[in-house]
């Protein structure tokens, strides 16, 4: 049985992948410091696949315990989530974003080149074709030469990083996974996204209106060139975002190299529209005021989805409405979070 170590697998794309790595018949390791995520989502991670996780509280940043996990284990190959992401405050606290971002994968690279192992299937995003290319975004698009946040272009230093060893290292194989917009919950209703404090995206601060946790939610912009006035995102269900990386964590198995692959089912919704599918799918009212544009926002993105399938044969299977139900679901039995 093959050994997966998922790092920052507390988290809210990490959890719900722990899931599907454990329900195909993978022995899962975590290491999380819980710096965005609390402990008991592993439980709850265990309790729906009925099947158990080791568990490594254990700072990235921290070289020797990064060590004794690849030193403890036989580990086939890792996934990578664990970082910050907060676009807004990765502006505000540059240093710490690069120095958790960039310092920490570093460890894991160091720690992995000396165990010896070379397969890895890193959390990119959407956010590394910058404002420059016309949706729908293709793989072969060229990369940003910055973003417009640190975070971000945590997300372009990284995958230069790996794409340099990978070129020097023929034994590597790495797929850089581009992730859209990730929203819903497992059907359970028991994991989902759990943010500490007041979101920043806008799927769980709907979520958050929708229990009477925040009174309203601030739509930004209702002036931008697409139908509605509102920007248009590709939303992606978290299952199958994660069923993505179950197929590259099969595809670093069998090839090498470094491939980008994005993660989107390569169909927009608007911001309005997005409300209105909630609203259907929860019963819930969801009141919102127009405010001004977000710094930084792009009017359109989505996915070109047609590498994945090519190379993975994988698709999106759910749509807005499944997205909108089951995180209902899981708000409506967490209305206070995990
Ligand atoms: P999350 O914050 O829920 O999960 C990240 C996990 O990493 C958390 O459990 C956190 O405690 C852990 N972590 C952070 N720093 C760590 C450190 N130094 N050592 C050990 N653990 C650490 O985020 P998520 O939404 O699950 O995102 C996972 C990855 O996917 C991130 O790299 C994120 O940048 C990327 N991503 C997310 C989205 C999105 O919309 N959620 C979009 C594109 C890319
Ligand atoms: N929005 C609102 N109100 C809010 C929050 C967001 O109207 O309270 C709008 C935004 O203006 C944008 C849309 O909802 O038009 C989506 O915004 P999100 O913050 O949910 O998502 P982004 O597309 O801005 O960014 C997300 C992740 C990034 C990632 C990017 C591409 O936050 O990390 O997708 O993958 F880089």
């Amino acid at each position: 049985m093959k050994t997966i170590l998922v790092t920052g697998g507390a988290g809210y794309i990490g959890s719900h992948t722990c899931v599907e790595l454990l329900n195909s018949g993978y022995n899962v390791i975590v290491m999380d410091n819980f710096s965005n995520s609390k402990p008991e989502v592993i439980k709850r991670v265990e309790r729906i696949a009925g099947k158990s996780i080791k568990l490594y509280e254990t700072d990235m940043l921290d070289y020797d315990k990064v060590c004794r996990i690849f030193e403890e284990n036989r580990i086939s190959a890792v996934i990578h989530f664990a970082g910050l992401k907060a676009v807004g405050e990765s502006c505000e606290k540059p240093a710490a974003y690069y120095y958790n971002n960039i310092c920490g994968i570093m460890e894991i690279i160091r720690a992995m080149i000396k165990y010896g192992c070379n397969k890895l299937v890193f959390s990119s995003s959407a956010t590394v074709y910058g404002t420059d290319n016309p949706a729908p975004y293709v793989e072969d698009m060229p990369v940003a030469a910055a973003s417009s946040s640190p975070y971000g272009n945590t997300k372009i230093m990284i995958e230069r990083i790996l794409a340099d060893i990978c070129a020097v290292n023929p034994d590597w194989s790495v797929v850089l996974l581009r992730y859209f917009n990730p929203i819903g919950a497992h059907e359970s209703g028991i994991i989902g996204d759990n943010p500490v404090g007041i979101p920043n995206n806008i799927f769980p601060y709907i979520q958050k209106v929708s229990v009477g946790k925040l009174p309203i939610l601030r739509v930004f912009g209702n002036d931008y060139d697409t139908p509605d006035g509102t920007c248009i995102r590709d939303y992606i269900h978290v299952v199958d975002l994660v069923k993505g990386h179950l197929c590259a964590v099969d595809y670093v198995m069998k090839n090498k190299g470094c491939e980008p692959v994005n993660l989107g089912s390569g169909k927009g919704t608007s911001v309005l529209e997005l409300i209105t599918a909630f609203e259907e799918a929860s019963g819930a009212k969801i009141p919102y005021e127009i405010q001004g544009r977000r710094a930084g926002d792009i009017a359109v993105t989505y996915a070109n989805a047609e590498k994945a399938l090519r190379l993975f044969s994988w698709k999106t299977l759910y749509d807005i409405n499944k997205m909108c139900a089951d995180g209902w679901n899981f708000i409506k039995n967490n209305p206070n979070g995990i």
